[in-house]
């Protein structure tokens, strides 16, 4: 099958309430009708994820978005203009008879985005709605930036995976919830703070978690999420020396150990230890963060250990998943 006849068969399956795993710039999302409540309730039981987290949903730019939103205002559109299609996700009020409240954990707001990605506007334009799509992954788990990550996850729980081939960014987008007071990043992504504040101002980052399964202010920041099946820890920069004697402590286990500087580690070791170095910048250290840790996980290591990236504003989106993806050793 061609492309188009593969995004018709795709809109036939989704018009069906049928799951349709596709890919988008940031990761593969699992798509099915936002506006059809079993089609969306498959989603959740596909993941494994509690009803009380609530989907982004989908649309082909600001027209299409507006018909699902109660309010735009003008900040709503001065951000789609600029980042959509873009890794940006506004949570606005919900309007009634739009999308279904299974989508939205029954929250009077919903997530709105429009995806860059050829195929993914491709689909979202032929559908001509709302596609409700959490990242294709069991809940908690890694988020998959290709469609052989989905295959290996869902494989046999969905009806359709479009190949866009790797995902650009690699992780999730920004969640901006403009609802609140005062506009507030609910969680960082590949738009950054700054960009979102040259249009419209100040924001807030919410910094709070909750516990799995809580409904929260802020849905979807569980701690522990992104998570590789692995044993995961992280260490800051300075925290080199608390490493090596970490490692020592856990004698004959094999490691993967990512790490963006460059380590002189003199650990006397018998067993396998893997050093990855990851690329030095935030973006190019995003889109392949996933994919290696689906490869460690694979490898079948005992151990995947990370060196942190420095604490800074650009690097915020990317310590966050790794905070969530890791325990401090
Ligand atoms: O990049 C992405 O955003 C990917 C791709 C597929 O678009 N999707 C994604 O979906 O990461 P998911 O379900 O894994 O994450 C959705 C996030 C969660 O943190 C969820 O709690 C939040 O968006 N969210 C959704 N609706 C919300 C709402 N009404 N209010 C607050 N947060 C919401
Ligand atoms: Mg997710």
């Amino acid at each position: 099958m061609n492309d188009f006849q593969l995004i018709d068969r795709a809109v036939q399956i989704l018009r069906a309430g049928g799951l349709v795993a596709f890919p988008t710039e940031t990761v593969y999302g699992l798509g099915a009708d936002a506006t059809n409540s079993a089609a969306v309730e498959r989603i959740f039981a596909a993941k494994g994820r509690p009803a009380t987290n609530p989907l982004i949903s989908h649309v082909a730019g600001e027209q299409v978005a507006r018909r699902y939103a109660a309010a735009w205002p003008d900040a709503a559109g001065a951000l789609a203009r600029a980042f959509w299609p873009g890794p940006l996700t506004l949570v606005l009020p919900r309007r009634p008879g739009g999308v279904v409240a299974q989508a939205t954990a029954g929250l009077p707001s919903v997530a709105l985005r429009s995806p860059d990605h050829p195929l993914a506007i491709a689909l979202l334009r032929a559908f001509d709605g709302a596609i409700a799509a959490p990242s294709a992954n069991r809940s908690t788990h890694v988020s998959p930036t290709t469609a052989g990550h989905v295959l290996d996850e869902l494989g046999g729980r969905v009806d359709l995976i479009l190949d866009g081939g790797p995902c650009r960014v690699g992780i999730e987008s920004t969640v901006l919830d403009l609802t609140a007071p005062q506009p507030t990043i609910l969680r960082p992504g590949g738009v950054t703070r700054e960009q979102i504040e040259r249009l419209i101002g100040p924001v807030r980052l919410f910094a709070g978690s909750v516990t799995p399964g809580e409904a929260a202010v802020s849905p979807g920041q569980q701690e522990v999420h992104y998570a590789p099946v692995t044993p995961a820890f992280r260490f800051e920069r300075e925290e080199l020396d608390t490493v090596e004697d970490w490692l020592r402590a856990r004698p004959g286990e094999s490691v993967a150990l990512f790490h963006l500087s460059d380590l002189a580690i003199t650990v006397g070791r018998d067993a396998t230890f893997n050093l990855v170095a990851m690329p030095a910048s935030a973006e190019g250290f995003a889109a392949v963060l996933y994919a290696r840790l689906r490869e460690w996980d694979k490898a079948g290591v005992d151990v995947i250990v990370v060196e942190m990236p420095p604490d800074e504003p650009g690097w915020l989106a990317v310590r966050d998943r790794l905070r969530r993806a890791t325990r401090g050793i």
